[in-house]
């Protein structure tokens, strides 16, 4: 591991030299970093630190595609680093739930948070507590009455024949229709789970493109399918894909068995929360999370054929959509010295709006998690540096100059420097390289400094029930 002093931050000064040779980045509009913390970055590789975990979808963590997922490994190593056995763990931004699943398999209780309903849905297979091994026979039989039925279900979704031909939408619809008419059960979930996959591949959605978008590519490749056994591939996959999960969930059941104690770890899940209006009931030993991207990333428009297929509505995604960071009006304006210089630097006012409205929301969520943290608890916030407008935010140290005016102290900061994943490198703008390095920001709380629960303690003489936060949320009145 490497030290590196603060005052030559990563993706700044002579790494952008080198940067700009290449791809002519804007040098001058550099943030100049500040000088008055003296503690070093710590320059790691979270996959080298945890050489246990060695496949980033092992167990149930690939059952799902999302967008921005942790990779278990700093999850792992957050865990192990700052919490101990029995501890509770928040995520406001929860998203797939890798937090969840580390937890789980740590023996720590979580408490998870995200606006994705989609969460709702995944959790129950990521973290199957069954002891028993799944069968194949029971998931076959699920399958033959499945291609059977004669139920239908048509998602309340008014642009649907868009996205499908006619006879791929005839047989999704009754798939579906069968599915969401059976009774809850861990092998209909496993069904479910291969179904959405299924639905987007056959399409016209690009498939490995988070966000919906028909390209002419997909529908060429479609209409080839449709000429050829496309009822038999269809039905083949959603078989493949059924099995490998429900083998996953073996391995999960054969994992917890040999390593849980007699204690079954807790987790508990909100889908289709505000994390920035929403008061977190209970006290926290740590926070361990990733915010959303200031990037435009959508997630609930990137998972919404998803969303349709599980029985949600338009209008429930449309709200929700309403209500995600940073595409909503800010209630009030953070201000930190590093953030300033960010926005003294820019000149659109959309920008400057953006900026205030994902500060604000992003700053309200963890405020209302770390406020519930016990005295001495860590706070691990897994975020990248990116660039708007050309100009390199420093994400972490806007949180830390934030957070250390308010109860909290900074530890350090970890960076991982991102090896495989390509974020944004790939679009046309004035950030041509993408993000290089992502950064893991430990705080700690004073010691000194009350939770909110106590606070309320002390105040009302007993422990208020779960509320949301009484700010009034401006998206409520946004027309
Ligand atoms: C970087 S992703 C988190 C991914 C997660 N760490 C995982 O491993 O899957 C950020 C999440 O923030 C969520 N989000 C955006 N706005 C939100 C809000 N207002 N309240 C709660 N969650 C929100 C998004 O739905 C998304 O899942």
């Amino acid at each position: 591991m490497k030290n590196r002093n603060v005052k030559d931050p990563p993706g700044s000064g002579l790494q952008t030299h080198i940067q700009g040779a290449l791809f002519s980045t804007d040098v001058e509009s550099e943030v100049p970093t500040n000088d008055s913390t003296s503690d070093g970055i710590e320059l790691i590789s979270f996959r080298e630190l945890v050489p246990e975990i060695n496949d980033t979808g092992y167990l149930t963590h690939a059952i799902f595609a999302y967008p921005a997922k942790f990779i278990p490994q700093i999850v792992r190593y957050a865990i192990t680093t700052y919490t101990k056995e029995g501890d509770w763990i928040v995520d406001p931004f929860s998203g797939s739930g890798t937090v969840g699943v580390e937890a789980y398999l740590c023996k720590r209780n979580a408490f998870l948070l995200d606006l994705n309903l989609l969460l709702n849905h995944i959790m129950p297979l990521k973290i199957y507590s069954g002891k028993e091994r799944l069968r194949e026979a029971e998931l076959h039989k699920l399958l033959v009455s499945m291609r059977e039925s004669k139920n239908q279900f048509i998602p309340s979704w008014s642009n649907v024949a868009y996205w499908y031909p006619p006879e791929t939408l005839e047989v999704l619809s009754h798939y579906w229709g069968f599915i969401n008419s059976t009774d809850d059960s861990v092998y209909s979930t496993i069904v479910k789970s291969a179904l959405l996959k299924v639905s987007k591949r056959f399409s016209y959605t690009e498939d490995r493109t988070p966000k919906l978008a028909r390209s002419k590519r997909k529908l060429k490749a479609i209409e080839e399918l449709l000429k050829e056994n496309w009822r038999e591939q269809l039905d083949e996959m959603i078989h493949n894909h059924s099995l490998k999960t429900l083998r996953c969930l073996n391995e999960f059941v054969m994992y917890t068995q040999q390593h849980q104690s007699e204690v079954v770890p807790e987790v508990q899940w909100h889908g289709g929360v505000d994390s920035s209006y929403f008061a977190v009931p209970r006290e926290c030993d740590a926070l361990i999370t990733s915010p959303p991207y200031l990037q435009a990333q959508e997630y609930i428009r990137s998972t919404k054929m998803e969303l349709f297929w599980l029985g949600h509505t338009e209008e429930e995604i449309r709200e929700l959509s309403r209500l995600e960071i940073p595409y909503r009006k800010a209630d009030r304006i953070i201000q930190t010295e590093t953030l300033d210089k960010v926005k003294g630097m820019l000149t659109r006012d959309d920008l400057q709006k953006r900026l205030d409205s994902y500060f604000c929301h992003t700053v309200n969520a963890l405020e209302n998690s770390m406020n519930q943290l016990k005295p001495n608890a860590a706070a691990c916030i897994f975020v990248g540096n990116p660039r708007i407008d050309g100009i390199m935010v420093e994400l972490w140290r806007i949180l830390m100059e934030y957070f250390t005016e308010r109860g909290f102290v900074f530890e350090k900061v970890y960076e991982d420097r991102i090896q495989t994943r390509k974020l944004f490198g790939a679009r046309k703008n004035k950030n041509p390289d993408g993000m290089k390095s992502e950064f893991l920001l430990i705080l700690r709380k004073e010691t000194t400094c009350q939770t909110s629960a106590q606070h309320r303690e002390s105040a009302f003489g007993d422990k208020e029930s779960p509320s949301r936060v009484p700010r009034k949320s401006p998206d409520n009145d946004a027309s």
